[in-house]
């Protein structure tokens, strides 16, 4: 499928009063997206303008090199922050529907696995991901430390909580008991709809591959 431009969306969550986040916050955070859209379409178009017959290969530093680096950035952040927009603007409280199962399941109880994303959140320096892996099934809690560090493929993230610094200093100010608060603002806004349906589309693209046959193990 050809590439075409990415292009920023608008979310729910920006016509609602939400709980603890403020609307400037919202607002300055949707411009950085803005901006990794844009970084994305940039950095996809010098990849494929390169001469790929004489541009420098090299690993110390290479404009290739650093394009193609900083393109995982920007395109991570686009997408991202697409989950996490589209997370917020719901009731919040427990997991409903099918994830509150799964989770109970994989993560022992939803109680457990909430203790565990709190600490995630407190050891991250960019993002706290609930993955669902593509290879065995498996939810599993994954920090990174930027928008494209520490992921592992074939892991879909069916939540996604964005705990870098701008998300949270103008509600509850950069100290970790800020971030503490912030988490819990994000769980009280949280559609759990919306994660579910990434579940879904995750369990859907494994069946999908488990039935064509081209799994393999
Ligand atoms: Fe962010």
């Amino acid at each position: 499928m050809p590439w075409t431009d990415l292009k920023p969306r608008q979310f729910p969550a920006f016509s609602k009063e939400l709980r603890g986040i403020s609307k400037s916050t919202m607002d300055n955070h949707y411009k950085l997206y803005e901006g990794y859209a844009k970084k994305s379409n940039e950095c996809r178009k010098i990849l494929r303008d390169f001469d790929y017959n004489e541009i420098e290969g090299n690993q110390v530093y290479s404009p290739l090199r650093s394009v193609s680096v900083d393109y995982t950035f920007a395109l991570l952040g686009f997408k991202n922050h697409e989950l996490y927009f589209g997370h917020l603007g719901g009731d919040g409280g427990d997991p409903t529907g099918a994830i509150a199962d799964y989770i109970a399941q994989e993560l022992g109880s939803v109680d457990m696995w909430k203790a565990a994303f709190r600490k995630a959140a407190s050891s991250a320096r960019g993002w706290v991901m609930l993955g669902f892996d593509l290879n065995d099934g498996s939810l599993f809690n994954y920090i990174m430390d930027t928008q494209n560090l520490w992921a592992v493929y074939n892991m879909v993230p069916v939540l996604a909580l964005d705990v870098y610094e701008h998300a949270y200093v103008g509600d509850f100010g950069a100290t970790p008991d800020g971030r503490k608060q912030y988490v819990e603002a994000f769980f009280d806004n949280l559609d759990w709809n919306h994660v579910n349906r990434q579940l879904a589309q995750a369990q859907a693209a494994k069946k999908g591959a488990d039935e064509s046959g081209a799994s393999e193990g």
